[in-house]
């Protein structure tokens, strides 16, 4: 979603650090972006609509500029045009925003009565008012940021210059993330590390309700108008992981690393064999039920776990989209462990969906790939997926993380509840440690990709079925084609489609058909059937190599055959792997897609 960046300091130019780390957060998806710096105490506001490279066509880079505040904005309140783009000024103050603000009507009446005009139709606009309105009563920056956070509702990560504080940078923090990056001579802020990061290793992570004044040598952090004492930590990663390191793109990147994201994730627990599981995952059999909270991949993540879950350890798991799940009943009982996954967590539903869930005195987990983020700082337990930092919109790793560490759950439990025998233990064993080779195998079949999307690049609409796993992992393959690749498809459950949607089945009709599961394969076979006499073309991924084959598929990718709880790792590598080819094959824009954003921090 939308980016902040913002300079203080002596040592560089405010203009170049402010460009540099927008370009950084492009990633997160946006529509507008713009810069605010003091020359010569004089303050510039530059904007443009669409790509970056229209604003740094723009700007002047020569300037000599110590401070600045940066935003890619994706727009929620008004269209992506430069009136309603940030940074905003009111009165004395410029103002970058993250978040949304749920009040901001009523203020902009109160404000519209006190005499302040608004150009845009942002919720932004209107807390410069406010900001501006506090300070003509107290003449003090500090006391009147206070004063807005009590007065604002919602969510906002905030970057502040006032007029009368020419070396001064501010921010405010509340349900948005927001850090400050420390560094010698200069400090920094930002909405996200890849914005600083070649900058400083140094930050500051601020907790929601403070706010703080920052300098080039000092910075001062404050909570309900108390000063705070505050940890400078250190970011795990360095440049070159936000690089593509030779890959045409960022995604392509990470789906090859996934070899390596499966080893770290599940070394830990694996090291010494169920031993180590045992001793580093949380007693799960307290629990009468599981609940999987997420959104978008992360919930596809959660239903595969359900399946594994559910049919190894014999627990039960309900999922819910956490979008829905925080306005609908939730029928929690106490003996409830409430999972939440997210790769960025700061996802805005999910963390509702967690704060809901401790409000109501369960257990929570999370299950998180980034260190530090608000979700793995608020759930009670959190288990790491170590998958590195994630770029590309569509998630591929990130998700695979969290498959991986949700089918060791399932093994977790169902040792301990004397559900697997050491035979089976030995081989999943053993399955983990090939997996990595697999994945590398799967990888490498580029060319049978590129002819399937060269196959399906004409149709509109195209169907993944399965059932019970592989209807989970076809969502997935589902969401993945359409986010990237601008492609309408569905994912079905193969033994649904007979109810109404085999309608739309016509000749060429482009069906990936996914089957892994042994005890259901006749069944999802049948289906298949029923669409390719039906003019479809069947695009069939499997791990069964030699069964009676007699024709109702058009192309078929093999799988390796593996342990039914490491088995969507491999299945779900084709899928990742055709989307790919498709929106390469149509010229998408496969890192940043159109109208998306890597953490969607508002609901
Ligand atoms: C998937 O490719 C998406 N980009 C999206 O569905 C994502 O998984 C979802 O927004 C959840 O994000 P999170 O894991 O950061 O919470």
């Amino acid at each position: 979603m939308c980016g902040i960046v913002g300079y203080v300091g002596s040592n560089k130019n405010s203009v170049h650090v402010l460009i540099d780390g927008l370009k950084k957060l492009e990633y997160r998806g946006y529509d507008s972006a713009g810069i605010a710096y003091l020359e010569n105490n004089k303050l510039n506001i530059i904007k443009s609509v669409g790509e970056l490279k229209k604003l740094e066509s723009k700007v002047n880079f020569g300037v000599s500029s110590n401070i600045g505040l940066g935003h890619t904005r994706w727009a929620t309140h008004g269209i992506a045009d430069e009136v309603n783009s940030h940074p905003h000024k009111v009165g004395k103050f410029t103002i970058v925003h993250n978040g949304i603000v749920e009040n901001y009507n009523e203020l902009r009446s109160k404000l519209k009565s006190e005499g302040y005009g608004f150009k845009s139709e942002t919720d932004t606009e209107v807390v410069a008012a406010l900001l501006d309105s506090i300070y003509k009563t107290n003449n003090d920056v500090l006391k009147s940021i206070r004063k807005m956070t009590d007065i604002l509702d919602g969510s906002y990560a905030l970057g502040i210059m006032c007029e009368d504080d020419n070396d001064t940078l501010y921010v405010a923090k509340n349900k948005s993330p927001l850090i400050i990056g420390v560094g010698e001579g200069d400090n920094y802020i930002a909405s996200d590390v890849p914005a600083i990061l070649d900058k400083t290793k140094k930050y500051i992570a601020l907790e929601d309700g403070c706010y703080a004044k920052i300098t080039s040598s000092e910075i001062n952090l404050y909570k309900d108008g108390i000063k705070k004492d505050f940890n400078v930590e250190e970011f795990k990663y360095d440049a070159s992981d936000i690089s593509k390191k030779g890959y045409e793109h960022f995604m392509l990147k990470e789906m090859h690393e996934q070899p390596e994201v499966f080893r770290r994730t599940t070394n830990p627990y694996l090291e010494s064999g169920i031993d180590s599981l045992i001793a580093k995952m949380p007693d799960f059999t307290k629990y009468g039920k599981i609940r999987i909270v997420a959104c978008g991949s992360a919930t596809h993540a959660g239903l595969v776990g359900k399946q594994m879950i559910e049919k190894f350890a014999n627990a039960e798991v309900q999922v819910d989209t956490a979008s829905e799940f925080r306005y609908c009943k939730q029928f929690l009982k106490e003996d409830e462990l409430v999972i939440v996954v997210s790769q960025s967590g700061e996802t805005a539903d999910t963390l509702e969906a967690l704060n809901i869930a401790k409000k109501n005195g369960n257990d929570t987990l999370g299950i998180i790939n980034e260190k530090g983020s608000t979700i793995a700082r608020e759930a009670k337990m959190v288990l790491y997926t170590e998958a590195g930092k994630e770029i590309a919109v569509a998630t591929t790793k990130a998700y695979s993380a969290q498959v991986a560490l949700l089918s060791l759950i399932a093994l977790n439990l169902s040792y301990k509840k004397d559900l697997v025998d050491k035979k089976e233990i030995k081989e999943i064993l053993e399955d983990a440690n090939k997996l990595p080779g697999y994945i590398e195998s799967l990888l490498n079949k580029e060319e049978d990709y590129k002819k399937i999307a060269e196959d399906i690049k004409d149709y509109n609409d195209i169907f993944f079925i399965g059932r019970g796993i592989d209807y989970a992992l076809a969502m997935e393959g589902s969401l993945k084609l359409k986010e990237i690749s601008y492609t309408h498809s569905e994912a079905y459950a193969a033994g649904e489609l007979k109810h109404g949607t085999i309608s739309l089945i016509d000749e060429g009709t482009p069906v990936v058909a996914i089957v892994t599961d042994d005890n259901i394969a006749p069944k999802t076979i049948s289906n298949i059937k029923e669409v390719k006499s039906r003019g479809a073309n069947v695009i069939y991924i499997t791990n069964k190599k030699d069964e009676n084959e007699d024709g109702f598929y058009d192309k078929k990718i093999v799988v390796p055959k593996v342990n039914y709880l490491l088995q969507p790792l491999l299945t779900v590598i084709p899928l990742q792997m055709v989307a790919y080819e498709l929106a390469k094959l149509k010229g998408c824009s496969i890192d940043k897609p159109k109208n998306l954003a890597k953490s969607v921090t508002v609901e």
